[in-house]
């Protein structure tokens, strides 16, 4: 562009004239404004809230799986004052069924609340004694009477069918 004199071009120190139209530098151009910040903590603390809120209602509507039902053995196989092992939930799951003097059957968990021994069936003292620290737990209701233990043993719920027994579910 010989002979051509270019508006834009700078002329000696002078300040081009396209600088003074843009006045924006590039450095600044890379700083967060205030409203700027403000929109994104606002923005991020809506989505924030919104996730937990969505994971409470996920957990709120979630329902647990449902317990199975096993047959644990025949009525008549249990007399009086005996008690048989079974597992329940899953085969990874000690349990003990007593049926006591007046017929009645009762289930719980063979893992004793103290530190997880199997609890075993002493006919004498209608109990569940622990052999590890001296715990015992009532046949009647799996609480404790003796020893370390403070909480009841998990109750496994039975329902009788016809001449068979089944465990049906746990109450914590
Ligand atoms: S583990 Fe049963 S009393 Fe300690």
């Amino acid at each position: 562009m010989d002979g051509v004199d270019d508006p834009g071009a700078p002329r000696g120190n002078a300040v081009p004239r396209w600088r003074e139209d843009f006045p924006v530098r590039w450095d600044d151009d890379n700083y967060m404004t205030r409203r700027e910040l403000a929109k994104f903590l606002t923005l991020g603390s809506g989505l924030l809230a919104s996730a937990s809120l969505l994971v409470a209602f996920i957990g709120l509507t979630r329902q647990p799986p449902a317990a199975p039902v096993r047959r644990i053995a025949g009525v008549g196989g249990l007399a009086p004052g005996e008690s048989l092992e079974f597992r329940y939930p899953t085969d990874d799951d000690p349990c003990i069924v007593v049926r006591d003097a007046s017929g009645r059957f009762d289930a719980y968990s063979q893992v004793c609340t103290h530190l997880s021994c199997a609890v075993v069936h002493e006919p004498a003292l209608r109990a569940l004694a622990c052999p590890c620290h001296k715990g015992l737990f009532a046949t009647a209701d799996g609480r404790p009477l003796a020893g370390p233990p403070t909480r009841r043993l998990p109750r496994i719920v039975l329902d009788r069918r016809g001449d068979d027994l089944f465990a049906i579910g746990i109450e914590v």
